[in-house]
């Protein structure tokens, strides 16, 4: 525990403490060649603990979508369909899987074996057309 202590109230402060980071703008172009050299470690530090860090939320951020392809060039999947159009009945993919999206090709089978998840369609019948 001492070595995290030190270099958190010790080393890390001298450390920066001592990068010769000017005081004004102006001070940037007056550095020398040791400076920027000086200057590079924390500078690839950064920018390295910022790219992972932005790549680990970019991930989770994607994993937390359930619309893995279907028209990710607009802001939200909107389908209208006429009720007049539906014959019988429609099936609707509600797994967001479906290559025939808005209606169910059965992805979801295939889903559904992968997670242990149990998502099926949504059917929309004409129950007068249905009976007859
Ligand atoms: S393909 Fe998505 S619910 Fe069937």
């Amino acid at each position: 525990m001492y070595i995290i202590s030190n270099l958190v109230k010790n080393t890390i402060p001298n450390y920066l403490s001592s990068l010769p980071i000017p005081d004004t703008f102006g001070g940037w172009f007056q550095l020398g060649v040791r400076d920027w050299i000086a200057l590079l470690p924390p500078t690839i530090a950064v920018g390295g603990i910022s790219y992972v860090s932005y790549q680990t939320i970019k991930k989770s951020r994607e994993a937390g979508q359930i619309n893995p392809s279907i028209r990710k060039d607009i802001n939200k999947v909107v389908d209208f369909i006429d009720i007049e159009d539906i014959t019988e009945k429609a099936v609707l993919c509600r797994c967001w899987r479906s290559k025939n999206w808005p209606y169910c090709d059965g992805a979801h089978g295939l889903l559904n074996k992968i997670t242990g998840d149990n998502t099926g369609p949504v059917v929309v019948r004409h129950k007068e057309k249905e009976t007859k």
